[in-house]
């Protein structure tokens, strides 16, 4: 039997985006973050295979896109030059948690999904020195929608201490010092089309490839499930926040 060694990469690897997200609400994000200078500076942190950075490139940003996991910076900087964006697109290797870049440099930190690793409260503290005065911070979180939520979605958030609504986390962003200039919560579609669907599908050829798989592929699967049932008890929300 073609044994398999559980690689968490294994799993992820060329997937389209490694979260919950959608180009279509990247544009509507940049579109409630206001008007940004021509040629304006963006970090995009924790970028991953870097479809947010693609999208602000696009929008005539340059763009950094920073990640700890070098194969994906490798697929955004092709990425890029396919789009004819790689004169807008750079990438670094660093943590998130200690950027060497110097204050203010930045006109528009972005970072899907992401903040969550250095935890939010913390992000929003150390995020902020790199913008400058009217710059604007961009992130997406997942928080409880409901008071009262199931089980199993308890159970399975437990491993996010830190989860909380996105009202609490809008108190939070304005004690961090940042003018709130929009939230948006991420349709569901974001969850779906271009994330838990295509990880659906590699799980399945993983396990076609691999059918003594099928016990170290089960949390990926519960993952995807308890969105199906219990879909309703958190939620996905952007914050758009301006540095005064
Ligand atoms: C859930 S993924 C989101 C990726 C991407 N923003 C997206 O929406 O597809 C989180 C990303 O953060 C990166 N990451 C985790 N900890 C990090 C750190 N300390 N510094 C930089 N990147 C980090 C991971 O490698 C991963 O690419």
């Amino acid at each position: 039997m073609d044994l398999w060694d559980g690689d968490f990469w294994d799993v992820h690897r060329d997937l389209p985006r490694e979260g919950v997200g959608s180009d279509a609400t990247t544009r509507r994000l940049l579109e409630l973050a206001g008007p940004l200078p021509d040629d304006a500076r963006a970090l995009d942190l924790g970028c991953g295979p870097g479809r947010s950075a693609l999208v602000l490139a696009a929008a005539g940003m340059r763009v950094t896109g920073v990640d700890l996991h070098l194969p994906f910076l490798v697929r955004l900087r092709e990425a890029a030059s396919a789009r004819g964006l790689a004169g807008s697109v750079s990438v670094e290797r660093a943590s998130m948690a200690a950027l060497p870049h110097p204050d203010g440099c930045v006109d528009a930190v972005w970072s899907e999904g992401a903040a969550y690793a250095m935890g939010v409260d913390a992000a929003l503290v150390a995020w902020r020195r790199l913008l400058r005065p009217g710059g604007v911070l961009v992130f997406t979180d997942v928080g409880w929608a409901t008071a009262t939520p199931s089980a199993a979605a308890w159970q399975f958030w437990a491993a996010y201490p830190a989860m909380r609504t996105a009202s609490a986390t809008v108190e939070a962003c304005r004690a961090a010092g940042y003018d709130v200039v929009a939230t948006l919560e991420q349709p569901e579609s974001d969850w779906w089309d271009e994330y838990y669907d295509p990880l659906g599908e590699r799980l399945d050829a993983l396990e076609r490839a691999h059918p003594d798989a099928a016990d170290r592929l089960a949390p990926y699967r519960a993952e995807i499930t308890l969105r199906r049932e219990h879909g309703a008890d958190y939620a996905y929300t952007a914050f758009v926040l301006r540095r005064p």
